[in-house]
C-alpha cells in the first residue's frame, strides 16, 4: 500500500459505524484497498448504494435468484432461505456479529452469490458499499 492508500483507508475507516469491530474493519480496508488499486479517485464507500445493490433486481444472472433478498429476504435482519429451503442467518451484523469478519468466507459468499445473481463478480467498491451497509443494519 502507499501513503496515499493508507491515508485514505484510514480516513474512510474513521467513518465507519462503532458495531463494526477490528475484524470487519480489516475485512473492509482490503476491499478499500483493492478499490483504490483499481481506481485511485475511489473516495469511499456508500451504505446507501450497498442499500440499493442488495435490493435491486437483475436479468443477467440466473433466473431464479434475480436480487440477493431472493435468498437473503427484503430485511437484513431476518432469516433467510436458499432456493433448496436451507436457513440463511441474518447478514445485519447487529443480528449476527460475526459477519464480514473473515475476509476469505466473505470472498467466497461474494463470488457465488453475485455470480449467481449478477452473472458477474461484484468490484471491490459494491463489496464494501454491501458491507457498509449490512454494518449499519
Ligand atoms: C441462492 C441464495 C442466495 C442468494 C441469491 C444470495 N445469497 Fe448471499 N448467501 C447465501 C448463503 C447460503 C450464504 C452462506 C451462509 C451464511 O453465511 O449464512 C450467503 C452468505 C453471504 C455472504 C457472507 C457474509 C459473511 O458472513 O461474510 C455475503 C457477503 C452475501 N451472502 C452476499 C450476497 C449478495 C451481495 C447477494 C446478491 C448479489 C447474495 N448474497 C445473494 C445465499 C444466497
Amino acid at each position: 500500500m502507499t501513503i496515499r492508500t493508507l491515508l485514505a483507508v484510514s480516513a474512510f475507516l474513521a467513518a465507519t459505524p462503532a458495531l463494526a469491530g477490528s475484524a470487519q474493519h480489516a475485512v473492509l480496508a482490503r476491499y478499500a484497498a483493492e478499490a483504490k488499486t483499481a481506481d485511485p479517485g475511489f473516495t469511499g464507500f456508500s451504505a446507501e448504494r450497498g442499500k440499493a445493490l442488495f435490493h435491486a433486481k437483475f436479468a443477467t444472472g440466473k433466473p431464479d435468484t434475480p436480487s440477493c433478498t431472493t435468498c437473503h429476504t427484503e430485511n437484513p435482519k431476518q432469516e433467510g432461505r436458499t432456493r433448496a429451503g436451507k436457513i440463511v442467518p441474518p447478514l445485519a451484523l447487529s443480528v449476527k456479529a460475526d459477519r464480514y469478519s473473515d475476509f476469505a468466507e466473505t470472498e467466497k459468499w461474494f463470488g457465488r452469490n453475485c455470480d449467481s445473481v449478477i452473472g458477474r463478480t461484484c468490484t471491490p467498491v459494491e463489496k464494501g458499499d454491501f458491507i457498509s451497509y449490512m454494518i449499519t443494519q
